[in-house]
This record gives structure tokens, sequence and C-alpha cells, in this order.
């Protein structure tokens, strides 16, 4: 079993880099001697003041799937790459929601973060075996050993509507389906060893709840990674 893995993703906030710096900061201090890894997925803007930090890896929320070119606003993933990022998140339900991505964008994508040697976070809801079936079609077994899942149904999403965290019945009923796909799809031993994690309303007093040896590897966590106290208490609560 690999260590523990949280992923913070920290959507669009804070609003400055120096608030930036010293959320990052306060929580890298915080977590140096935990055994576990931590991400911070940050904005853009702030990757190249934090990915000098020690204790951490750095991704980000998204890129696109070409290299270069006239794709005005996009960010490639040799860009991420060439700034020192690790990881990066895909597909997350927002970004389906607000921007109309699609399943068969984000296949485009993961092909490319792989290509660069970026670590894609894929983000799967609902509609698991469909989703799994696109995304990773003509991903090989090497490369399923360089990416993460998570299982995040949009309606666990701490800022939804009437939203309800998973059960731990549910995110362990959810991964058995996502593993038995990744048998059919590769092989058990792809199946066996792709970390994957939960998402959804994530915070210190239920995130045992989530954490099941050979089901969860970690968890990614949204509103509760802002604030420093509350994440330092999650990330003791793992290890
Ligand atoms: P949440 O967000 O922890 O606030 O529910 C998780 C996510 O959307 O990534």
């Amino acid at each position: 079993m690999k260590r523990p893995l949280i992923v913070a993703n920290w959507k669009m906030n804070p609003q400055n880099s120096k608030d930036a710096f010293n959320l990052a900061g306060t929580i890298t201090g915080g977590v140096k001697k935990l055994a576990l890894d931590i991400v911070f997925c940050v904005p853009f803007v702030y990757i190249p003041q934090l990915v000098a930090l020690d204790n951490v890896f750095i991704g980000a929320q998204d890129c696109f799937w070409e290299q270069n070119g006239a794709f005005t606003g996009e960010i490639s993933a040799k860009m991420l790459r060439n700034l020192g990022c690790s990881y990066v998140i895909l597909g997350h339900s927002e970004r389906r929601k607000y921007l109309g991505e699609t399943v068969e964008m984000i296949q485009k994508k993961v092909k490319a973060a792989l290509k660069e040697h970026l670590i894609p976070i894929i983000c799967i809801g609902e509609d698991i075996e469909k989703e799994i079936s696109l995304i990773f079609e003509g991903v090989t077994s090497e490369e399923m050993k360089h990416l993460v899942l998570t299982f995040e149904p949009e309606w666990a999403i701490s800022t939804q509507m009437n939203s309800k965290p998973a059960s731990r019945q549910e995110v362990k009923d959810a991964i058995g389906k996502m593993r038995t796909m990744l048998v059919k799809m590769f092989d058990e031993r792809v199946a066996l060893e792709t970390p994957i994690l939960y998402g959804g309303t994530v915070n210190s007093s239920d995130v045992q709840r989530y954490i099941d040896k050979g089901v969860t590897q970690g968890v990614l966590v949204g509103d509760s990674s802002l604030d420093p106290k509350e994440f330092i208490a999650l990330a003791k609560k793992l290890v």
C-alpha cells in the first residue's frame, strides 16, 4: 500500500499571492513530519511561487490538450511541467458543469498530461462505466502507473445545493465498480495498483470514514483545504 494521498483543491481561492503563500506555508509547517503525500492544486497564477515549498507537491486544476499554438486563454501540460508542477486535476465536475467540458475533452487532456509526465488526478462522477471506458481508451497499462483516480459524485460537493457527503458504503461500492472496469480494460494489477481517492465534503471529523485499506488511498478536499487548522487536523487523521 502506498502512502496516503491528500489532494487540496483550492478552486478559485484565495484572492492574492500573499494569502496563497500564507495558507500554503501554515499548512506545510503543520504537516511536515507526517508520512503522507500532499498535493496543493492551486490557481495557475500561484504556481511559480509555491513550487519552491518543501514537503508538498504542487498541481494545477486543469490543462489544455494541445502543446502550443492559437488557443487563447489555455495553458498546456508542457507549460505546467516546465514550471515544476507535478500533478493536474482533470475532469472536475465544476468544469463539466460551468464550462461544458466533455468526457472526450478529458480523454485528450489525460493523454497530454501523461505525455508531459504530469500526474493526472482524474475525477470520475456517477456514470462510472461510461466515463472510465471513454477516458482510458488508448491509455496503456504502463501509463496507468502514473495517474490517480477520484470518485467525486457531484451531489457530494460541499458547494452544491442540498449536498451530502457519500456514505462509506457508497464510496466502497463506487470504487469497487471502478476497479472492475479497470480489470476489464487492463488487468488485475492495474485494478489493484491504481490509486483511487474519494472527494466530496471531506472534513477532519469524517475523513476516517473514507479511508479503507485496499479501497481508497486518500481524499480530495475542497472547502476544508482553505482552513489551515482544519486541513492539518484532517491530515493527522490519515496517518
Ligand atoms: P468539497 O470540494 O470538499 O468542498 O466538497 C471537493 C471538490 O470539489 O473538489
